[in-house]
C-alpha cells in the first residue's frame, strides 16, 4: 500500500518544515504502508532535508523529459535526483485539463523519470461527462496504453469528476476501474478523487486498490495520519 499526499500548489517552505517534522513524528509508530508527500517544486529541498532518515519519500508533482534544454518553466529529471527527490506525478488531470498535457507528453514525461531512476506516478481517469457517455473505459484504455509497465511505475486512478468534489468513486466503481487498468498494465494503481478519513477504508479494502493519491486531506497532518493509519490496517 501506498499512501502519497499531492499538495498541488499549496504549502511554501516553512509550512513544508512544519508539516514533515509533524508528520515524521506521528508516522514513527505505523508500519505497513509506504507514504510519500508531493509538495510544489520550491519546497522539494525542505522536504528532503525535513524527512532525512524516515521512511517518507519526497516526490515531485510533474517533470520535463528532456535532461535538459530550452523548455523554460520546466524542472528535469536529474535535477529533482539532485536533490534527493523519489520520484514524480505526472499526466495529473489538472495539468492535462489546465495546462495542454496530453496523453504523449505525459508517457513521455513517464519515461524519462523511469530512465532517470525515478517512481513514477502517472494519473489517468474520465471526466463527468465521459462517464455518462460511456466513455470511462475507451478513455482508460487509451490513457493507460501509452505507458510500459516498469517496477517504478504506479498508476493513479483519479476520475476528474471526484477529484476536489467531496464525492468520490464508490468502492464498487474505483475497483472496476482498477482491475481494468490493471488487466491492461500490471503495475499497482492507486486510487484518488475525495479521498478523505472517512472513505478510505471502504476504498482502500477493493482488491485491486493498492493505495490512495490524496489531495486536499493530504493537506492537513491529522487527516493525511488518518488515511495512512487506514492503509496500513487493511489486509494484503
Ligand atoms: P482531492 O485531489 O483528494 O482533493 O480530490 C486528488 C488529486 O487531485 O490528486
Amino acid at each position: 500500500m501506498l499512501v502519497a499526499g499531492n499538495w498541488k500548489m499549496y504549502k511554501g517552505t516553512s509550512e513544508t518544515v512544519e508539516f514533515c517534522t509533524a508528520l515524521a513524528e506521528r508516522l514513527e509508530a505505523i508500519d505497513g504502508v509506504d507514504v510519500a508527500v508531493c509538495p510544489p517544486y520550491t519546497a522539494l529541498a525542505a522536504a528532503v532535508r525535513t524527512l532525512a532518515g524516515t521512511e517518507i519519500a519526497v516526490a515531485a508533482q510533474n517533470v520535463h523529459w528532456a535532461e535538459e534544454g530550452a523548455y523554460t518553466g520546466e524542472i528535469s529529471a536529474p535535477m529533482l535526483r539532485e536533490l534527493g527527490v523519489y520520484g514524480a506525478i505526472v499526466g495529473h488531470s489538472e495539468r492535462r485539463q489546465y495546462f495542454g498535457e496530453t496523453d504523449e507528453t505525459v508517457a513521455r514525461r513517464a519515461e524519462a523519470g523511469l530512465d532517470a531512476g525515478l517512481h513514477m506516478i502517472a494519473c489517468v481517469g474520465e471526466t463527468g461527462p465521459e462517464r455518462k457517455g460511456g466513455q470511462t473505459e475507451a478513455v482508460l484504455r487509451r490513457q493507460v496504453s501509452v505507458l510500459r509497465p516498469d517496477d517504478n511505475l504506479v498508476i493513479a486512478y483519479e476520475p476528474v469528476w471526484a477529484i476536489g468534489t467531496g464525492l468520490s468513486a464508490t468502492p464498487e466503481l474505483a475497483q472496476e476501474a482498477h482491475a481494468l487498468i490493471k488487466s491492461l498494465l500490471e503495475v499497482p494503481v492507486l486510487y484518488g478523487g475525495s479521498v478523505k478519513p472517512e472513505n478510505a477504508a471502504e476504498l482502500l479494502a477493493q482488491p485491486a486498490v493498492d493505495g490512495a493519491l490524496v489531495g486536499g486531506a493530504s493537506l492537513d497532518v491529522e487527516s493525511f495520519v488518518a488515511i495512512c493509519e487506514a492503509a496500513a490496517r487493511t489486509p494484503r
